[in-house]
């Protein structure tokens, strides 16, 4: 098997400025999904001042959970100059998927009710629905339970295709792995093969999101995926395990 080419390493406080220097965002940025979906970039000459918004938004919001949820882990994956190629958040949930706290804080994330909406091409909506509704989704397929839960990654574009998100995913794993706990997280049907590659299996039906309301021409598919440790009992035929004790499985 060939070296990792990246370094892995929990994320500081200053890396969250970091992402947003000008030499850090040539090449794509680090701008977390489902935002891009909502908040398309024009092409040039406007691409790049909206770009760079768009990335502030979507940084800030990370530097947010980093600052307030004990939770949430960051890692990176930095090339050997240094720089930062790909980010994941994962968070550790003791008692399973926490749906107070987030949709709590989530829901103070958006514009408020009443405020205008920034103006130019972000679905400020589209967005809120998509971060909520991912959020109840959660909270119905992943059981009560100690869990490792991916909630965010993004490699920059030119780093892609290179094991970045692997390694990171794989950081995951080993955390999963050491508590004996099952991990999850939410794949795009595209996206699932390299989830795949690190051991996830897709847990039931992948869900439909319909985004043509919201103007975009695309019926977007959800994978919900788990992978759980050795010491858990069998999942269902339709991959999930009904209810998690700390360190094992009630079924
Ligand atoms: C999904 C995403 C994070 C993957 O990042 P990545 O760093 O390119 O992922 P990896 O390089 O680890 O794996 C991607 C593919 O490259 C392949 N690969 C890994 N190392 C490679 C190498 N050295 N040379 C060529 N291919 C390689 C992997 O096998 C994998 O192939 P597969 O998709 O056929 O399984 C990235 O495409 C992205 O940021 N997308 C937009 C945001 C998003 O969708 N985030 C996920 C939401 S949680």
């Amino acid at each position: 098997m060939a070296a990792p080419r990246f370094r892995v390493e929990r994320m500081t406080s200053t890396d969250f400025s970091d992402i947003l220097r000008p030499c850090n965002r040539r090449g794509g940025d680090l701008c977390t999904a489902p935002l891009p979906i909502c908040w398309p970039v024009p092409g040039e000459p406007q691409a790049y001042d909206e770009e760079l918004r768009r990335l502030d938004y979507s940084t800030k919001q990370q530097k947010r959970w980093f600052d307030i949820d004990p939770t949430c882990h960051f890692v990176k994956a930095v090339t050997k100059d240094g720089e930062i190629a790909c980010i994941a958040r994962w968070n550790y949930f003791p008692n399973g998927y926490d749906m107070e706290l987030h949709h709590l804080v989530s829901a103070t994330e958006f514009v408020p009710a009443g405020a205008a909406a920034p103006e130019g091409p972000f679905r400020v909506e589209l967005y809120r629905d998509m971060v909520l509704g991912m959020m109840g989704l959660r909270a119905s397929w992943q059981p009560k339970g100690p869990a490792w839960v991916l909630m965010a990654m993004v490699t920059r574009q030119c780093y892609r295709k290179q094991g970045a998100a692997s390694q990171l995913i794989q950081w995951g794993v080993e955390q999963a792995r050491k508590d004996d706990i099952p991990a999850y997280l939410e794949a795009s049907v595209t996206g699932k093969p390299v989830y795949e590659a690190c051991g996830f299996k897709q847990v039931g039906e992948a869900v439909p999101w319909d985004l043509r309301p919201y103007g975009i021409d695309l019926v977007f598919h959800i994978a919900k995926m788990a992978l759980y440790p050795a010491s858990c009992a069998k999942p269902d035929e339709s991959g999930l395990i009904k209810a998690l004790t700390p360190k094992g499985v009630e079924i």
